[in-house]
């Protein structure tokens, strides 16, 4: 009776270790999560730059699932349909590769598995979970000074308040407005498009998943106003770039037309508000904290 009630304990001892490492685990896996993919997905929030992850377990094998978030593109480029079919579906941007061990891989999938059955495939249009909504403001309302201090940011001319590195020590833009910018990136002339709008570059900014950024952005995060500026900056360069003749298609000339228009308010805006900025700005700062 005895031994039977001491082996219950070490049993009990057992399971309550067990649960307390697998909560551990949870919470490691919901921080790497948080860190490495909520830039560009959610868990039943909708799709960002890469899909929504809810349901994807059901979708999808564990198999599969840790082949894909080892490396994407060495998925896509053995042939694999399913891989090919997604990538193709999101417009060709490549997932990044990311240094993760096979456990907290493991550990993700385990996851996304527990928020999708928890959050439900049919919650997923307004589901309140923890992925915060982003892009509560469309920069395509954005006023001139913003899409200005966009472009300032972007160059540096205006220096990011924790002290990160400007954009075009990076990234080129096509835009006339601006001075060529570094090749050591991609060039960013359609990104705000191709990132998914407002949320994806919002996602991206706050939480850079490419190893050059995340370095660059280290401990210096930007402010939501700042990043609102410059995803207003490369809606804005991208409409502009619409209007070119070389991609008329009718949606695309009536953007362009919109684009020109808007431009040439903001130059007139710009050129007549020059000298107030600094008043403009205060008018300005003061209507943002009331947002
Ligand atoms: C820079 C953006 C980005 C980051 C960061 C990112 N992904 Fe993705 N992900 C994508 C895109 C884009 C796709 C769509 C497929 C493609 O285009 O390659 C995708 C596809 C997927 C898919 C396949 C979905 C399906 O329907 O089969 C899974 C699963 C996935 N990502 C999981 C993750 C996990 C887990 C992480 C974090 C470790 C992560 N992703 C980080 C952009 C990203
Ligand atoms: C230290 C260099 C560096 C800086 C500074 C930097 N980036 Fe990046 N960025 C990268 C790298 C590297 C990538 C990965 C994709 C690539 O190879 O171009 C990237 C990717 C991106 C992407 C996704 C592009 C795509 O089409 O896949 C966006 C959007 C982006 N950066 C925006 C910005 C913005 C906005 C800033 C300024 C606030 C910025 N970056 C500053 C290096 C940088």
């Amino acid at each position: 009776m005895n031994s039977l009630n001491k082996n219950l304990g070490k049993t009990l001892g057992a399971i309550i270790l067990l649960i307390v490492f697998m909560g551990a685990q949870a919470q490691d896996a919901k921080e790497t999560f948080n860190k490495t993919c909520k830039a560009c997905h959610t868990i039943g929030g909708g799709k960002l730059v890469g899909p929504d992850l809810n349901g994807v377990t059901s979708k999808r094998s564990d198999e599969w699932l840790a082949k894909w978030i080892k490396s994407s593109q060495s998925l896509v480029n053995s042939g694999d349909a399913d891989a090919k079919a997604v990538f193709e579906a999101n417009n060709k941007i490549p997932m990044p590769d990311q240094n993760l061990s096979d456990e907290e891989i493991k550990g993700l999938i385990t996851y996304i598995k527990s928020k999708s059955s928890a959050e439900g495939v049919a919650s997923s249009a307004n589901s309140t979970n923890e992925t915060p909504q982003i892009a509560l403001k469309n920069s395509d309302n954005a006023s001139s000074e913003e899409i200005s201090l966009g472009q300032n940011l972007f160059e540096g001319g205006t220096s990011l308040t924790n002290g990160g590195p400007a954009c075009i020590s990076c990234h080129n833009v096509g835009s006339n407005r601006i001075i060529p910018g570094g090749l050591l990136a991609k060039d960013l002339t359609t990104a705000h498009s191709r990132m998914g709008g407002d949320a994806g570059i919002t996602g991206i900014l706050n939480a850079p998943p490419f190893p050059a950024m995340t370095q660059a952005y280290k401990n210096k995060p930007m402010t939501e106003k700042e990043i609102f500026a410059i995803s207003s900056f490369l809606n804005k360069v991208e409409k502009e770039n619409g209007a070119q003749p070389a991609e008329a298609t009718s949606p695309l000339m009536k953007y362009g037309f919109i684009g020109i228009v808007i431009w040439i308010c903001t130059v007139l805006l710009l050129w007549l508000n020059r000298k107030k900025y600094s008043v403009k700005k205060k008018i300005y700062e003061r209507q943002v904290k009331s947002y």
